[in-house]
């Protein structure tokens, strides 16, 4: 294939060579297109090297017959953008195109983009790049990243580049994606709920969410329309065939589990649900009670799994996730027949780098059949990627 590197002006551009290194690796053809500012960090001779080919980083170099933004539009199976500045999501968003690349931007198809922003975390956080991305997304621009970690500021948290690896990954399976599930709806619950106490207080979990919201892309990649029922989560969703409906209590997730699964071929029920919630919900703020304590009184939630477990039609896929501490495959295995599941996802929380709101898990996958899958400590993008594609071949 053949694949234009756009690279911006970010401290990550020092990681651009890595990534042309590993697309040409890979067999592809690769054109790098600069702006001025990426050329602060790294130099051309370095980029022409790796991709054996010249960059582009000029509008007026060519002759003046020749649009080299246009030519190069058309020889571009793909392009990258890494790293992508809030400059260049900002200006793409806005339709400017006042230096190559950003003239480039604006002649490819979004569909045919892909972005890996990289930036402080304060600027990642900031609405203007929010609402930009956004924008972005809906006109089918994908993204990668960023990751949570050190930032060359010296502060830490999102905004470093994803690993040229895992970009490079992400456009293999973006050029040669075999859309296994197209018309397919898949399901997914993901994130904790929220049980009200009072109008201020609630009961919840340490569930962040994002186990579900990355089984949600990886259904979405393999080409299904996903409905995606998420509980109170910062996460953002980022695919266009992701329809993501937010609620916070136990109840409202069952009422908008139990409409869509009906449609669905499978789902997958990642949410940490409250097995219980307040009997009552007072309409003020509690007050306290001298120096008396304080009884609240629970009543059970409904078990979405075990009901959406008896509305099971032949044809569905019906999966779970087990969070245990003690006896784990003997309780994973009972719930899994007990609620008429066809597999169950054991999370290890052996490991203090799976589990609840880290970026990794590690998971064995039990089938009704008594087949078992495990994995290592992986990405929860890995992890999502491996049940999607256990979950999905399954057949009656
Ligand atoms: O029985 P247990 O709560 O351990 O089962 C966990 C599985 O059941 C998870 O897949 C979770 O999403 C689902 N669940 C549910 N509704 C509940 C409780 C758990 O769907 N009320």
């Amino acid at each position: 294939m053949r694949i234009i590197v756009g690279i911006t002006g970010g401290i990550a551009a020092y990681k651009a060579p890595e990534l042309v290194r590993l697309l040409v690796k890979a067999g592809h053809e690769v054109r790098c297109a600069a702006t001025p500012h990426a050329l602060e960090f790294v130099t051309r001779t370095t980029l022409e090297t790796v991709s054996a080919n010249p960059l582009y980083c000029d509008l007026f170099r060519g002759n003046a017959t020749e649009t080299e933004h246009i030519s190069l539009k058309d020889w571009g199976e793909m392009l990258v953008i890494a790293p992508a500045t809030a400059n260049i999501i900002g200006k793409m968003a806005s339709g400017i195109a006042d230096e190559p690349l950003s003239t480039l931007l604006l002649a490819m198809p979004p569909q045919r983009v892909l972005m890996a922003p990289a930036m402080n975390s304060q600027m990642w956080a900031h609405p203007a790049v929010q609402r930009n991305l956004a924008t972005l997304r809906t006109w089918g621009v994908r993204t990668i990243g960023p990751d949570d970690g050190d930032l060359a500021c010296g502060s830490s948290g999102t905004g470093r580049m994803a690993q040229p690896e895992a970009i490079a990954r992400q456009v293999a399976s973006l050029l040669q994606q075999p859309h296994p599930l197209q018309g397919e709806r898949w399901l997914v619950t993901a994130g904790p709920t929220y049980e009200r106490i009072d109008s201020v207080r609630f009961i919840g979990n340490y569930s962040s969410g994002k186990m579900g919201f990355a089984l949600a892309e990886a259904l979405a990649e393999a080409g299904a329309d996903v409905e995606l029922v998420a509980g109170p989560s910062a996460l953002r969703t980022a695919h266009p065939r992701i329809h993501r409906t937010d609620v916070e209590s136990a109840r409202q997730m069952y009422t908008a589990a139990t409409e869509a699964f009906p449609a669905c071929r499978g789902a997958i029920l990642s949410a940490a649900v409250a097995d219980y919630r307040p009997e009552t919900c007072a309409d003020h703020k509690l007050k306290k009670q001298g120096d008396q304590g304080l009884t609240l009184s629970l009543v059970q939630n409904p078990d979405i799994l075990a009901t959406l477990g008896t509305m099971k039609q032949a044809g569905q896929v019906l999966v779970g996730f087990a969070l245990e501490t003690d006896n784990e495959l003997q309780n994973a295995e009972s719930k899994l027949h007990r609620k008429n599941l066809d597999y169950i996802v054991m999370n290890s929380l052996r490991d203090t780098s799976a589990g609840f709101g880290v970026d990794t898990n590690k998971v064995t996958l039990l089938a009704a059949d008594g087949q078992r899958t495990a994995t290592p400590l992986l990405s929860k993008q890995e992890v999502a990627r491996i049940i999607v594609e256990t979950v999905t071949r399954h057949k009656e």
